[in-house]
């Protein structure tokens, strides 16, 4: 195994030909934790489900390379077997599959054939990192997401994080809707995977989350791009002051992107 690299190199990414990302840079060595924070409606959510090829996010530019090879040309299942992983902001509910099968399949997925998991080695360690995020046994079972509340869903996003041991995780928004425990477990599970063979994107609105984990960069991305980038004083800041003082600093008027007919 070696250590993840990603490459973001003057990325725009429109969606029904509006321009959501612009020329957005980045990069994130092995070991590396770097948040991105930023307003509503900014190109978080679209940078991050691009990365992972959703089919409805175009890129008109730039380039993205993960430990050297050229990312957007992979297909989707492929940038998962790369090890990219992204716990998404609003997460599918799944009727019909289980939580365990559904773990299952997509470890086995990222596996070479031949290579699968046991069945014993899976649940020991389904026991074991269901333990650790204190939840009950019974969401093994469970339909994915089904009927799971905002926080159990975010829980179960690291389960997944942790089961699936990718090189580089994406998470957007995992700290929207939960309470300070479950905030605090959420961490704990990330903070899990911390290595130098481990990288991730941590993307909220808040510093609450920041506060446990600890990212090496922090960015403040406005109008689909980086406009400022700094340590995790940087987010101190933002969570004393709000998001004005940047935009005043840098002459934004309006941090959004794709509404313009907004005033
Ligand atoms: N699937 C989509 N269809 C239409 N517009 C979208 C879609 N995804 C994002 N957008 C638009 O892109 C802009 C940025 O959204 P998003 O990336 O979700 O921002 P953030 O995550 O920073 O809040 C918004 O104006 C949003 O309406
Ligand atoms: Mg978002």
């Amino acid at each position: 195994m070696s250590a993840p690299h990603l490459k973001i190199e003057n990325l725009s990414i429109s969606i029904e030909d509006k321009e959501i990302v612009k020329g957005f840079n980045l990069e994130i060595k092995g070991g590396e934790i770097h948040a991105i924070m930023g307003p509503n409606g900014t190109g978080k959510s679209t940078l991050a489900s691009a990365l992972m090829g959703h089919p409805k996010y175009e890129i008109t530019k730039g380039t993205v390379t993960f430990n050297g090879e050229d990312l957007l040309e992979m297909e989707v299942d492929e940038r998962a077997k790369a090890g990219l992983f992204l716990a998404m902001q609003y997460p599918s509910e799944v009727t019909g599959v289980t939580n365990a099968d559904f773990l299952r399949s997509a470890i086995n997925a990222r596996r070479e054939e031949g290579d699968e998991i046991s069945l014993m080695k899976f649940i020991r360690t389904l026991d074991k990192q269901m333990g650790m995020l204190e939840m009950d046994e019974s969401f093994a079972q469970r339909y994915l997401n089904e009927g799971f509340s905002g926080g159990e869903k975010k829980r179960n996003e690291i389960l997944q994080l942790l089961m699936l041991e990718p090189k580089l995780a994406i998470l957007d928004e995992i700290d929207s809707g939960l309470d300070i425990d479950a905030l605090k477990v959420v961490a704990k599970g990330f903070n899990e995977m911390r290595g130098e063979e481990f990288s991730g994107l941590i993307i909220t609105h808040y510093q609450r989350l920041l506060n446990y984990i600890k990212p090496d960069k922090v960015h403040v991305m406005m109008q689909g791009r980086i406009v400022k980038s700094g340590g995790p004083e940087l987010a101190q800041r933002l969570e004393a002051e709000g998001y004005d003082w940047v935009k005043e600093e840098l002459g934004i008027e309006d941090e959004t992107v794709g509404q313009e007919q907004q005033a």
